[in-house]
């Protein structure tokens, strides 16, 4: 989603925000802008790439030392030059750039029409940027100016504000979406974050949801959501700028999967004897929900028949976004199980909070330490994937994948007893056999080419090896565009299998106790004309010659951790050889944190 950067010291202001929106370019956007303070507030916009917005600056040099940059991924109005933020006051002013969405725009937009205030684009951020300047010309305070104006807005937001009559300072403020602040010697950042900032400081403060921050180069001073002034306390970042480059690799999204066996050892390695939850919270839990988007929902599909089955306990696993519209049936006492990488996204943080109301103990998983997600869950553990930068996720799914065995085993222990020693082995020899799967890309990469001709595509899995299915089939559709649906092999043969014509891929995965049963469903479409690929550990014994992917062997509970490998080679390939932005796919964003 939208990326925000701002800058204030004693450099030129420009390369940083050009650096800095290259930085944020990996969270999804569809145009950009800046604005750099001289004698005024001077704004160079630029629908497309950041490097649209950088050729235009090589040409138009602005100088200052005073800025804000936006990378805008478009919600209200089409993405061009005039949508595109930073946005200005009608005096010219105040400068805002915005990340999330002001929900009663109209309503304040013919409010401040009524007061004279002309609209040139169909932005809710022009409404924002007019209606804090029509309270600072009302209280001459910057601050009191900020604050009327979020105690007016109905929706979320990340802001950050400059106003020329106090030009070497940023203002920053957020509801619900994040931003960072990068505390530097002499120099201070504003994020959305800790990416564009990381080769200048590693250390941040975290602002608080209704906190307004003015940032000087010199101070950062905070004001709490009831105006009262709030220590600054330092976070430092654990890792550096390589972590959030491409090292060599082609994309980010290759480096990625190649990190995968660190990620998980990582992961593993941290919580190998981490209770999660007090021992008497999981004794008296009667029920799991696990509430998640994307990817991470899948690590969840896959946690719920482990955990039921080691735990006995019943669990549900839940799209975010329908969580809290279709009453789920919650019980004080509850645990809700809460995934994300980026701690942001907006309807798993909305299913948190309707758990949380209900009553339910929550136990987040994240990636990013200090994300809104982390701040509001009871007890969060953290996966140790690093800084993921390719949209679709690799690494930060498969550390979630870990930590969610080690969830189950854990509770199967309080509430059945386990003795878990052989499992915690069997996932200990998890990231080795991830590390051995890396070879394979070659091989991945011939049947990727041989489905070259695909516009359709169908993965078929029954039990672990459907939500493995569910997974490898988002991201062959998010990455190459190929029309690609999961199927739980055993109920294609009632309705789908009429899409089967001659040529049509089927990929069967059949790492469980069904595999054999999935591979009579596959030869069901094979007698229609599919052109099947099976992934497998198991020994089957085929009449006919099928191409097939021998996996290695584990625990069949953990098969989905290697199922993912050799299927996410696949995904990247088909994008690759069909030309597409790997790290970047269309329409998409990083962090989605709006509904
Ligand atoms: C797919 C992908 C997305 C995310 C989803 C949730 O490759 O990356 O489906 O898994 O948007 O994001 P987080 O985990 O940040 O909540």
């Amino acid at each position: 989603m939208c990326g925000i950067v701002g800058y204030t010291g004693e450099k030129q202001a420009l390369n940083i925000l050009i650096d800095g929106l290259k930085k944020l370019e990996y969270r999804g956007y569809d145009s950009a802008g800046i604005t750099v303070v001289n004698e005024n507030l001077q704004n160079l916009k630029a629908k497309g790439k950041v490097k649209q917005l950088s050729d235009l600056s090589s040409q138009n040099p602005l100088t200052g030392n005073v800025g804000l940059g936006h990378t805008r991924w478009a919600t209200h109005g089409v993405p061009n030059d005039i949508n595109s933020h930073p946005h200005l006051s009608n005096d010219g002013k105040i400068a805002l750039v915005h990340n999330g969405i002001i929900e009663n725009y109209s309503e304040l937009k013919e409010k401040l029409q009524s007061k004279g205030y002309i609209f040139h684009s169909e932005t809710d951020t022009e409404v924002g940027v007019n209606l804090i300047d029509y309270y600072y010309k009302e209280t001459k305070d910057t601050f009191k100016a900020i604050r009327k104006t979020i105690n007016d807005i109905h929706g979320h937001f990340a802001f950050g504000v400059i106003f020329q009559e106090d030009k070497d300072a940023i203002y920053a403020t957020r509801l619900q979406n994040p931003l960072v602040i990068g505390l530097g010697k002499g120099e201070n950042f504003i994020a959305s974050d800790f990416t564009p900032t990381i080769s200048y400081t590693k250390d941040f403060y975290l602002l608080e949801e209704g906190e307004i921050a003015k940032v000087t180069k010199e101070k950062v001073f905070v004001l709490d959501e009831k105006d009262i002034e709030k220590q600054v306390v330092k976070y430092t970042v654990d890792w550096d700028i390589e972590a959030a480059e491409k090292g060599g690799y082609e994309h980010f999204m290759l480096k990625e999967i190649h990190e995968q066996p660190k990620a998980v050892l990582d992961t593993i390695k941290d919580n190998l004897n981490e209770q999660f939850l007090a021992e008497e919270v999981i004794k008296n839990a009667n029920k799991i929900h696990i509430v998640a988007c994307g990817s991470a929902l899948h690590a969840g599909l896959v946690a719920k028949p482990i955990i039921e089955k080691l735990a006995k306990i019943s669990t549900e696993t839940y799209y975010a976004s329908e969580f809290r519209y279709t009453n789920p049936l919650i019980n004080k006492g509850d645990i809700c199980i809460v995934i994300s990488q980026s701690g942001e996204t907006a309807d798993t943080l909305a299913a948190l909070r309707h758990a949380k109301k209900e009553g339910a103990i929550i136990l987040s998983i994240v990636n990013v330490l200090g994300s809104t997600i982390d701040r509001e869950s009871e007890n969060t553990v953290y996966t140790k994937a690093g800084p993921e930068i390719a949209v679709a996720t690799t690494k930060a799914y498969s550390a979630q994948l870990s930590l969610l065995y080690l969830i189950a085993c854990r509770l199967g222990e309080v509430k059945q007893g386990l003795d878990k020693k052989e499992l915690l082995e069997e996932i200990k020899s998890l990231p080795s056999k991830i590390e051995e799967l890396l070879k394979s890309k070659d091989d991945i990469l011939e049947y990727a080419k041989s489905f070259n001709y695909a516009k359709n595509l169908f993965i078929i899995g029954r039990g672990l090896d459907f939500a493995a299915a569910m997974e490898a089939s988002l991201k062959l559709k998010e990455l190459s565009y190929i029309h690609s649906e999961a199927y739980a092999a055993g109920e294609l043969k009632h309705g789908t299998i009429s899409l089967i014509e001659q040529g049509t891929p089927v990929l069967a995965i059949a790492t469980q106790a069904t595999a054999e049963k999935t591979i009579s469903n596959l030869l069901e479409t094979v007698s229609r004309g599919a052109s099947p690929l099976i992934f497998t550990n198991k020994e089957l014994n085929l009449d006919i010659d099928i191409k097939t992917f021998k996996l290695p062997t584990t625990n069949d509970m953990f098969m989905p951790s290697l199922t993912a490998i050799p299927l996410q080679f696949f995904s990247y390939y088909s994008a690759y050889i069909r030309d597409c932005d790997i790290d970047m796919p269309r329409n998409l964003a990083k962090s989605v944190t709006v509904e």
